[in-house]
């Protein structure tokens, strides 16, 4: 029996995580769910980092957590409780693959699109460190370290052999950022004849995102750092089908975190609209992740299956044509 750490989130979290959850325990996985509170109830409940300490060992103790999105207030207010639990758990790549699904028409529908960006996940601007200026200046900090640029580095070059993947780039901002940008480069430079059978390319991150969009094709893995590999990993999204499909996770050396690429979308929480495909794909790597591979790949077909049959929810139907996320969910169940 494995022991999963279950964090819901806020806004369509508890939605697409219950989704989740219903087909884990209906395929009967042998897994045992722990549920934790982080965000916005424990910011109530007095924890200043929104998760109180006995949560905190909760996730050390079980190791893999499947969490839904929780929300930041934007441009105010309390940091981020998704930035700090990558950092409190140093779950330093945030890889994502983008894949065409069957049954979700999008303008790339028939072509051949399927890479894994893997986003450095703790370090660059994401260290919130900020501060007023005279004048009415605003400065942030973005600090890149020798050992963050590595161990992403060496991620996405061990993610492409294990994956039989011919490529690596790395996707930088190095012509103008030349310390910060250019350490990743350099380290990316300096890392690749470690792996000789995979070719190492630069890419501009501005010209990254050019071609993602016309010749997405030639990228197989894509390692970038933490605010790029943020706004790319949409961009990636939007070329399959959207938010609602993109599954990703947060890895480090002893903790993994499992959770979407999309956030606590407000604009649809509590109204059963939420897409819970991303939620489902990330339940399917988390599956991968502790080798149970009969059960990932099962829950994998199953969801293919619903998606080929038709069944798709609203964001990817035209108005008032899609189905719920629950009658998603017994749709998926069926075909378990
Ligand atoms: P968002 O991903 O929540 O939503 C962007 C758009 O995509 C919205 O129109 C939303 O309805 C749609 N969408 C997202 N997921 C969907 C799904 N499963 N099914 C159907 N439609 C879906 O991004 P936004 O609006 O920028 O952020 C909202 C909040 O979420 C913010 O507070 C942000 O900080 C937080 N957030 C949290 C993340 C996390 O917990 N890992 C990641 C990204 C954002």
């Amino acid at each position: 029996m494995n022991n999963i750490t279950v964090i819901p989130g806020d806004g369509i979290g508890p939605e697409v995580v219950d989704a989740t959850i219903q087909l884990l325990k209906h395929m009967n996985c042998p897994l045992a769910f722990e549920y934790i509170e982080a965000g916005e109830e424990a910011f109530k409940a007095g924890y200043v980092q929104g998760i109180s300490d006995e949560a905190l060992q909760i996730i050390v103790k079980n190791k893999v957590a499947l969490k839904g999105p929780i929300t930041t207030p934007v441009g105010y207010g309390a940091q981020s409780i998704n930035v700090f639990l990558r950092k409190h758990f140093q779950t330093y790549a945030n890889v994502r693959p983008i894949k065409l699904l069957p049954g979700i028409t999008t303008p790339y529908s028939g072509r051949a699109i399927d890479f894994i960006l893997v986003r450095e996940n703790i370090e660059d601007l994401y260290a919130g460190i900020e501060f007023d200026a005279p004048g009415g200046a605003a400065i942030a900090l973005k600090i890149m370290t020798p050992e963050g640029c590595e161990r992403v580095c060496r991620k996405a070059f061990e993610l492409a052999q294990q994956q039989g993947r011919q490529s690596v780039h790395c996707a930088t901002k190095a012509n103008i950022l030349k310390k910060t940008e250019g350490l990743l480069k350099r380290t990316f430079e300096r890392v690749a004849p470690n792996y000789p059978s995979i070719k190492a390319h630069h890419i501009i991150v501005d010209n990254c995102a050019h071609q993602m969009v016309r010749q997405p094709e030639q990228f197989e893995v894509l390692v970038m750092s933490n605010m790029n590999g943020d706004i790319l990993s949409d961009l990636g999204s939007g070329l399959v089908g959207g938010l609602g499909v993109a599954p990703g996770m947060n890895l480090g050396d002893d903790v993994a975190i499992f959770e979407p690429v999309h956030g606590a979308a407000p604009d649809i929480a509590g109204q059963g609209l939420a897409n819970p495909t991303a939620m489902i794909q990330t339940a399917v790597l988390m599956l991968k992740y502790i080798a149970m591979h009969d059960e990932a790949t099962a829950l994998e077909e199953a969801l293919f299956k619903t998606l080929e049959a038709g069944v798709l929810t609203t964001d990817l139907t035209p108005k008032g044509a899609g189905v719920s996320t629950q009658q998603f969910v017994d749709a998926v169940a069926q075909y378990l």
